[in-house]
């Protein structure tokens, strides 16, 4: 039955190919070869390769029931599409295989997931929902066995949200998080197994308010950097705060503890891990070097989503380095990237009066290392104009804004459906602002301050708007010598 399902679904990728457009395609990010993806499930290094699976629905670019799409490399640049994982229509998982994790276990490869069940008319809350959390193996990394639910009850009646198991090995045990929500209040429950199948629920490791807190915390992740606890979470339900929280749903961490009785001692707040339009459920994984690697869903629920004309929708991020500066969490692009590198071009921009400037570069696929530098610019705003169109009707604008003392993701003029600004601080006392930006067909994502801050969001500029430009407004604008890339197209 599960083997028929798989077939049938790959059937219907190959059927959509054909007519797939790819104006928006990206070139070396993950993206479904059809249909719709969202989140980044069981990312996993296994038998020398990085494994990446992820919410897919292969018969359309909507959401829909959902399925694991699949995907592995040696090097974290270039990707294998590998068939389809799961697919729901077990009694345990009939509408849909949620958000999970993957572990190893000796020779075997587990995906621990959750089985999802309407009980009413499809996607309609109201009428509720069945969640329970499933186990399935493999021993060759492409073909799973499904185990069932391992655990088919919440730890309260009045839980019916109950999803995106996180397990992680400590000590002699197995250890999984889920998101979880009560009436109104988003929980995280902890869990702990020997052998995978026998779960015990240890409580709720942290709990929240409505208000302060949001309605539900989706795809938990909890783990150690550098000394400290990091439980990473999608929270949903909180209200714009100043420049914070502008998309629909967040993705943030807080620092802390998990101590002995298993419950997480918070000592920070919340605070976002990327401040662009498009990131969300982000999950990490621990590369054989110890490096803590993160991926996140580049797009946003219920955000505009023009590849969908083109039969193909969702992407994720770039693969992102992980560290820590006290209560802060840093994070690089992965260093392989390095690799996506062609020709290199120097940027001699300098001091700009007033005024912009065309670049001599052009490019949808490009890599920019560069400095903006505050000392000796007076300009009220200067900065990069990206994807620009001949006609001066498409650009994507990232400046320094000097009377707020924020750098700015502009997308007013990025395109098809999407629009904006998304901003970070710039400290007091900064002299210059470093920017490495990745640009692919429909996406940007900038490393402020050498990962400090992040922006990553998805832009739609037509596929010859390829110009570059620097400009300053009303005053100087100084750049610093700076660095562009074109990129390979991996066509992934
Ligand atoms: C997060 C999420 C998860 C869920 C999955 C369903 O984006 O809502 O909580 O498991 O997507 O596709």
């Amino acid at each position: 039955m599960q083997a028929d399902l798989l077939d049938e679904a790959q059937r219907a990728i190959a059927r959509t190919l054909p007519a797939r457009r790819d104006d928006y395609r990206l070139g070396y990010h993950l993206s479904p070869p059809a249909g719709w993806m969202n989140d980044p499930n069981g990312l996993v290094y296994f038998r020398g390769e990085y494994h990446v699976f992820y919410q897919h629905h292969p018969y359309s670019p909507q959401w829909g029931p959902m399925y694991w799409g699949h995907a592995r490399s040696a090097d974290l640049v270039h990707w294998e599409h590998l068939p389809i994982a799961l697919a729901p229509g077990d009694p345990f998982d009939r509408d849909g295989c949620f958000s999970g994790s993957a572990v190893v276990d000796g020779d075997t490869l587990y995906l621990i997931y959750t089985g999802h069940r309407w009980l009413g008319e499809a996607g309609n809350d109201e009428q509720g929902m069945r969640q329970v959390q499933c186990l399935a193996s493999s021993t060759d990394g492409i073909a799973f066995t499904k185990h069932g639910a391992v655990i088919d009850t919440p730890p309260h009646p009045d839980i019916m949200h109950f999803r995106d198991p996180r397990v992680w090995r400590r000590g002699d045990h197995w250890w999984m998080a889920l998101g979880a929500r009560q009436g109104d209040d988003p929980l995280l429950l902890l869990y702990r197994s020997r052998d995978l199948r026998q779960w015990d629920c240890l409580g709720r490791a942290l709990e929240g308010r409505r208000e302060a807190d949001g309605y539900m915390w989706e795809c938990p992740d909890l783990f150690e950097l550098e000394g400290r606890d990091v439980f990473l979470f999608s929270p949903q339900g909180l209200e714009p705060d100043g420049h914070e929280r502008w998309n629909l749903f967040q993705n943030g961490y807080r620092l802390g503890r998990l101590d002995e009785r298993a419950r997480f001692v918070a000592e920070s707040e919340l605070r976002e891990i990327d401040h662009g339009h498009d990131f969300y459920a982000a999950q990490t994984l621990l590369a054989p070097d110890g490096r803590r690697l993160l991926w996140a869903w580049m797009d946003m629920w219920q955000s505009p989503m023009p590849s969908q004309a083109h039969h193909w929708c969702g992407a994720l991020t770039l693969p992102r380095e992980l560290s820590r500066d006290g209560d802060r969490l840093r994070m690089r692009p992965a260093r392989e990237l390095a690799a996506l590198r062609q020709s290199r071009q120097a940027l001699a921009i300098g001091a700009l009066e007033s005024g912009s400037r065309t670049l001599e570069v052009r490019g949808a696929l490009l890599e920019f290392e560069l400095e903006l530098e505050l000392t000796g610019s007076s300009a009220e705003r200067f900065g990069l104009a990206l994807r620009c169109s001949d006609d001066g009707r498409e650009r994507t604008l990232l400046y320094f804004d000097a009377m707020a003392r924020r750098l700015v993701l502009d997308r007013q003029h990025s395109g098809a459906g999407v629009s904006g600004v998304r901003s970070v601080p710039v400290a007091p006392g900064q002299t210059r602002i470093a920017l490495r930006i990745f640009l692919d067909r429909s996406s940007i994502e900038v490393f402020v301050d050498d990962g400090v801050h992040t922006l990553s969001s998805r832009i739609y500029p037509r596929p010859d708007s390829l110009g570059v430009g620097a400009f300053a407004v009303n005053g100087r604008g100084v750049f610093a010598e700076g660095a562009v890339w074109s990129l390979a197209d991996l066509k992934l």
